[in-house]
Parts: structure tokens; C-alpha cells; sequence
């Protein structure tokens, strides 16, 4: 017996979890999902997201519970649907037309009763402002008055097999009490605790105050390691010291810049939405996108750097890099410093081998020749460059190699290496 019909529109990173656990809770779930090879493949199986192997999505299959479908009409019949598609941004703007176009997909089949819950990450007064109306246009409904409506933001960290799904706290809203009481009651059987907030814009606000405080730590960290370097002060002995406060600090490490879908976008949001607001910068956030945005070409420099020590330039150098995922033990490769990495390398002359077996084979850059980092692939560089730290990373024959390495990870330590 099913406790209710539940759709997920968009399989991906997020929308994919949030079926499994919804099928885990007893619901009957359709995953929605535009791409149609998606689709298939999951029937068949096949699941493109690490965290949720091929023998959990089996067993949500074989429940009899699960299923995708790229099919409209599928969508007919649903109590509880949450929309998780992607909101990147286009040309400095948000881009929102994922959320529009799922929601006028499923606003036909919104009846008496049922729950709409917004997932993806954005700006707050989304859910009321642009969901809200397309839901009902669609629908001939009222939000509230027909049909429950909130936001729940996903704290999702991929790879992490420490905090997952269902144990991480889960922030739920909705547009009045009784949207919160629906939105509330659907997360509660799917993880251990919720965390409700006093109304939609508080929940989108929480979101983008979670990832806008990591990015500007991550900022500050980052300058700070630049700086340190030059006054010869090593700034990771000092993170490992302040680490040990046990309140009042948190820790953050520097890095080679930051990717993926969240810190690169998230923040600008929010400073898209009080500049078009309310006329103001909001000034952290721009000084942390310039900070962050510029660890790419510090990189590169220190990659020069290193090489002018052996009298050599980056032009008919060859650099190995390792890693082109945007952090470890993950094959996302959206908005990865490492690609601006590889370009600038390559645009000054540099043959570029590249060690990352989680990405696949079409989002690698043109021109770069991909190794699996043996002992032979080092002994043809003439510089390692350490990006992405996965724990199938060979960092003995790294470190023995012979070869200068650039780590850019703190997580490689001999007399060829320097930190970042
Ligand atoms: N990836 C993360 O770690 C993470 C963490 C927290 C929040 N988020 C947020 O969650 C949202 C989704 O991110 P993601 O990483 O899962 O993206 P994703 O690209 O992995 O998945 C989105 C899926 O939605 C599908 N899709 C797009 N439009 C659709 C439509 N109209 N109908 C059905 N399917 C559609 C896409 O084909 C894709 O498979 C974003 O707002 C993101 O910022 C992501």
C-alpha cells in the first residue's frame, strides 16, 4: 500500500535522492525528467548521480514504486509534486525559465488538495511571486485556498557519505499554515528532522545564506593564503591552529577557486535581487566573486613560477593536472576552476595531460590528452598541478615522482611540493 503519489520533476543531483527517499517513505513516485535518455536509463538502472548507486535505484525499481518518464501525461493524479531543475545564471541574470516551464508543465494536473513544493535554489519571493501564478493560471486554482504551497531548500552535498539525505536537518515553508502543515508533514517521513520556518521568502533566504557565508569564507581564506605566502608565513599551519577553537570558528581552506552549480551562482543571486530591489551592491558578496573568480589566474602564475625555478617556461611545457571535477570524489564538472585552469595553461602554450577518471570523456577540454597518472605519465611532465584531491588519487607515485607538484589541496606533502 502507498501513502500517496508523489512526482519529482528533474532527476538530477537533487531531484534523484528525493525520489529514492520519497519511494524509501512508502510513496509511489514518478520522476519527471525532460531529458528522455535520462529517463530510460534510469528504468533501465542506470544511475548517472554517484550518490545513489545502481543497486538502491534497482531496489526503488523493483518496489514497483518508481519509475521515470519524460511523458506529460504521466504527470496526472499526483498529491505531493517537488520541482528540483536547474537555475543557473544567464548573462549576470538569474535564469528562472526551468522553474517557469516546470511549473506550466505541471500546473494542468495541481487539483483540490494537492502540494506543490519548489526545491531548486533562488531568490526569495520565487515560490509566491513567479510559481504562485504560473500554478494557478494553469490550474483554474487558488494557492492556499485550493492547494498547498511552500519551499524547502536541499542542502545536498555530493559525495559526502556522512551527511546525506535523510539525516541532514531539512528546512521546510509555505505560504501559510497550512502549506507549511502539508510541506512539513511530506518531509517528515522522508528524513529525520525538519526544520520549519515562518514563511517561503525565510526558507529561499536560508538557502542563499548557507552557501553566500561559504563563499565568502572561502574568499577570505583564499586572500589570506595569498598574502601569507608572501609575507612567508605558512597560512595552513595557522587553519589547522585556529581549527582547534572549539567556538567562534569555523574552518575553511584555500583552494584553486570555487564550481559546481551552488557557491559559483548562489551568491549572485542574492545580489541580483537587492540591487534590483534596492538599488545597493551587496558588497561581500562582489568581493568575494572577485576574490574567488580570480584563484584561476593565481594558479597559473605559481604554475609559472615554479617552472622559471628550472628555467623553463609554460610554453612547450607539458602540465599535468589532476582533476577536473569541481571537488572530490564527484564527476560534476559545472563550473570547475579547473577548466579555466586548463585554458589559461593552454592559451600560453602548455601541453596539458589531464587525471580524473570520475569525469566523463565529452566534458574534457579540447586538446587535452587524458592519463591515468602512473609513475610514466609524471616522468613526461614537467609539472604536476593538484586540483582535485579524490581518494583514488595516487599520491604516493605523485609525491616520488621527481616532478615539481603544485598542490593546490594541502593534501600532498615532499620536497617537490608546494602548497597553494
Ligand atoms: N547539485 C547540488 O549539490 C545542489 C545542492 C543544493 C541545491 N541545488 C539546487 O537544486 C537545483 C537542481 O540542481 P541539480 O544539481 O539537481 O541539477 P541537475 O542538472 O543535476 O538536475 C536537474 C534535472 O532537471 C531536468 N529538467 C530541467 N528542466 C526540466 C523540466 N522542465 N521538467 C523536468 N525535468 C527538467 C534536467 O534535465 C536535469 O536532469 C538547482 O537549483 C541547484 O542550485 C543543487
Amino acid at each position: 500500500m502507498t501513502v500517496g503519489r508523489t512526482v519529482v520533476i528533474g532527476q538530477g543531483y537533487v531531484g534523484l535522492p528525493v525520489a529514492m527517499r520519497a519511494v524509501h517513505a512508502g510513496y509511489d513516485v514518478l520522476g519527471f525528467e525532460v531529458d528522455a535518455a535520462k529517463a530510460v536509463a534510469l528504468n533501465d538502472g542506470r544511475s548517472h548521480v554517484e550518490d545513489i548507486t545502481a543497486e538502491a535505484l534497482r531496489e526503488a525499481l523493483d518496489t514497483g514504486r518508481y519509475r521515470a518518464s519524460a511523458d506529460v501525461a504521466d504527470l496526472a493524479g499526483f498529491d505531493v509534486a517537488v520541482i528540483s531543475v536547474p537555475t543557473p545564471m544567464g548573462e549576470g541574470v538569474p535564469d528562472l525559465s526551468y522553474i517557469e516551464s516546470a511549473a506550466a508543465t505541471l500546473a494542468p494536473h495541481v487539483r483540490s488538495g494537492s502540494t506543490v513544493i519548489l526545491e531548486s535554489t533562488t531568490y526569495p519571493g520565487t515560490t509566491e511571486e513567479l510559481v504562485a501564478p504560473i500554478l494557478e493560471a494553469g490550474s483554474g486554482l487558488s494557492a492556499g485556498a485550493d492547494f498547498h504551497l511552500g519551499y524547502s531548500p536541499e542542502r545536498i552535498d555530493p559525495g559526502n557519505p556522512n551527511w546525506r539525505l535523510e539525516n541532514t536537518p531539512k528546512v521546510v515553508s509555505g505560504m501559510d499554515a497550512a502549506s507549511l502543515a502539508a510541506v512539513q508533514g511530506f518531509f517528515d517521513r522522508l528524513v529525520e528532522r525538519t526544520v520549519p520556518v515562518s514563511g517561503t521568502r525565510e526558507a529561499e533566504l536560508t538557502k542563499l545564506l548557507e552557501n553566500t557565508f561559504r563563499h565568502v569564507n572561502i574568499a577570505l581564506v583564499n586572500e589570506l593564503a595569498m598574502f601569507a605566502r608572501d609575507l612567508g608565513i605558512d597560512v595552513w599551519d595557522a587553519i589547522d591552529a585556529a581549527s582547534t577553537k572549539p567556538f567562534g570558528y569555523m574552518r575553511f581552506t584555500p583552494g584553486p577557486g570555487v564550481g559546481g552549480h551552488c557557491l559559483p551562482i548562489d551568491p549572485s543571486y542574492l545580489s541580483w535581487q537587492v540591487e534590483r530591489s534596492l538599488g545597493q551592491t551587496f558588497r561581500f558578496v562582489e568581493l568575494a566573486n572577485d576574490v574567488n573568480e580570480h584563484m584561476p589566474d593565481y594558479v597559473v602564475r605559481r604554475v609559472q613560477a615554479m617552472l622559471n625555478d628550472q628555467r623553463k617556461a609554460v610554453n612547450g611545457s607539458t602540465v599535468l593536472v589532476y582533476g577536473l571535477a569541481y571537488k572530490a570524489n564527484t564527476s560534476d564538472a559545472r563550473e570547475t576552476p579547473s577548466r579555466p585552469i586548463i585554458e589559461q595553461l593552454q592559451d600560453l602554450g602548455a601541453r596539458v595531460l589531464l587525471v580524473d577518471p570520475h569525469v566523463a570523456d565529452a566534458q574534457v577540454p579540447d586538446g587535452v590528452e587524458q592519463r591515468t597518472g602512473t609513475a610514466a605519465d609524471l616522468s613526461d611532465a614537467d609539472i604536476a598541478v593538484y586540483l582535485v584531491d579524490h581518494d583514488d588519487n595516487d599520491t604516493a607515485t605523485i609525491v616520488g615522482a621527481g616532478v615539481p607538484v603544485l598542490d593546490c589541496r594541502h593534501a600532498l606533502h615532499g620536497p617537490d611540493v608546494q602548497h597553494l
